[in-house]
């Protein structure tokens, strides 16, 4: 089929400014993984020049042709793989020395005055006053980092230079010590110059919830309570801990996945217009729609979650481990790998209309994605018809893979009787957009580089998230039940009876 015809109505990105990028925790698995190939890109799209210089800071002793080798060696394999499966191109090897030839390294302990010493030094000799510190270190190190940057004097902004500061996630434990980090980074530099991460906002499908809603009339007229009667989001994921056993024996499915991306996902659904597309307005209505999150009892939190953990199974037609199985996890864990809850948002938008939520790890498919259920259209016309049921409409936002939006409609089945069938309208961004390979960190870094804050959370965005998780913690501390699930299954039964009861069933995986 031919590709559909698109009207652009975007004006292209400028190359970012001069800055110095620092990379602390410079030999961990997100530098190489996702940032370096997200910079390869960036450079090849001309949105970073000859005048971003990249600095890796780490504790292992490595000369900056020995860190530039492994950065090569890594996106070089990684763009081999993905060029044998797909029709993907291998690495551009001119492109990656243009952008090798700026990457160094400082060698230090992220405790040591030198380091920031050696790090201002770089600073000083880089040609401009321009400077990012992404913190892709261990969580532990995110506030002692910023407390000695802070102490060199490392974030005071000069002359129009900018000093700017990325934080992964996980940002917090629990709400109480989200709150104390965001106090510690608060107290040393302005919110203005933090950029919390959540990398579902650098998806191309998360950014288009919010243009599709705002700039479609048709969508934004019957997106409420009058026309919606349920919404269904779902990351669903075939991996299982991998080598984060002890990471996630800490952590467990509500906090990796719920007060960040799946509330990213939701304030996108949820939100109300903002004024304008800004950080401030865009980020003030997400922190008002998941603060509007109605807190549960602990009884109602009780009654409204459901925990699971996967046990031995098949996953892709391979045989898998059970997570008590897995490496660095304790053989008795009662740590949830799969988690299931049921929120209601206390707007006027969105009274009375349930938001069910679902992750898992080790999953029968890798599927993340919204589903908005309409309340169905009245019955009376076509019960003379011989009509048993009519199915209400649906609109599907799929995330990844196959990334598209889909609205199910019921249409006449050709023929003398009356018969119906459900239809999908839709369309796949492969389908009409060419795709060049992205990490979804490309846009994350090059909007730090810009100063641009849409995509990154607030304080009261991160606050707000955990605040709406914690009573589910809090009901769960003391004890429950979590269910056994198959890997290779789509969570506990008792995933299906928290919708079951409701008189609804979640919408099956892709
Ligand atoms: C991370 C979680 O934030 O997101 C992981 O820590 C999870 O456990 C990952 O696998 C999912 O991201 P994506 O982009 O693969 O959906």
């Amino acid at each position: 089929m031919a590709k559909p015809k698109t009207t652009k109505t975007k004006s292209s990105a400028t190359k970012a400014p001069a800055a110095t990028l620092f990379l602390f925790g410079a030999h961990g698995d997100l530098v190489q993984r996702l940032l370096t190939p997200a910079l390869y890109n960036l450079t090849r799209d001309g949105l970073v020049g000859a005048d971003l210089r990249i600095v890796g800071v780490d504790h292992n002793s490595v000369t900056d042709a020995a860190f530039r080798d492994k950065l090569a060696n890594f996106v070089r394999a990684q763009a081999a793989k993905k060029a044998a499966k797909s029709d993907s191109q291998p690495l551009d090897e001119a492109l990656w020395q243009k952008l090798a030839k700026r990457i160094s390294y400082i060698e230090g302990d992220f405790l040591e005055d030198a380091t920031y010493e050696a790090v201002a030094e770089r600073i000083r000799e880089s040609g401009t006053g321009n400077a990012v510190f992404y913190l892709a270190t261990s969580p532990r190190f995110f506030s002692v980092v910023v407390e000695r940057l802070g102490k060199s004097g490392l974030l005071k902004e000069t002359d129009g230079n900018f000093r700017r500061v990325v934080i992964e996630k996980p940002f917090g434990h629990d709400l109480a010590s989200a709150r104390e980090l965001n106090a510690q980074i608060l107290a040393v530099m302005d919110e203005r110059q933090i950029f919390r991460i959540d990398h579902y906002l650098g998806k191309e499908t998360v950014q288009n919830i919010l243009v599709s809603r705002f700039s479609n009339a048709l969508f934004e007229s019957f997106w409420n309570n009058h026309y919606i009667d349920h919404v269904q989001i779902t990351a669903a994921e075939t991996v299982g801990v991998e080598d984060r056993g002890s990471f996630y024996e800490t952590t467990g499915a509500l906090r990796d996945m719920v007060p960040n991306h799946l509330f990213q996902l939701l304030a996108m659904v949820a939100m109300e217009p903002p004024a304008a597309f800004g950080a401030d307005a865009v980020r003030g209505e997400k922190a008002k729609v998941i603060g509007a999150i109605r807190p549960p009892t602990p009884a109602q939190a009780r009654a409204n979650s459901v925990r699971g953990q996967y046990r031995a199974g098949t996953v892709n037609g391979e045989k898998v481990p059970g997570y008590r199985s897995e490496p660095r996890v304790a053989r008795s864990s009662n740590t949830e790998t799969y988690v299931a809850l049921k929120v209601m948002v206390d707007n006027w938008r969105w009274a009375g209309v349930p938001f069910y939520l679902r992750t898992g790890k080790r999953m029968s498919v890798r599927d993340t994605e919204i589903v908005i259920y309409f309340k169905p259209a009245p019955y009376a016309q076509f019960r003379n018809l011989g009509i048993d049921r009519m199915m209400p409409n649906n609109l599907v936002i799929q995330i990844q893979p196959d990334e598209g939006m889909w609205l199910a409609i019921q249409a006449k089945r050709p023929g003398p009787t009356v018969e119906m069938e459900t239809v999908q309208l839709g369309f796949s961004y492969a389908d009409v957009f060419e795709m060049q390979p992205s990490t979804g960190y490309e846009t994350l870094i090059y909007d730090c580089l810009i100063g641009d804050q849409t995509l990154f959370q607030r304080a009261d965005n991160i606050e707000n998230g955990w605040a709406a998780v914690q009573p589910f913690l809090d009901a769960w501390a003391g004890g429950g039940t979590v269910e056994p699930y198959t890997a290779g299954k789509d969570g506990p039964t008792a995933a299906d009876d928290l919708l079951g009861r409701d008189g609804r069933s979640w919408h099956s995986l892709a």
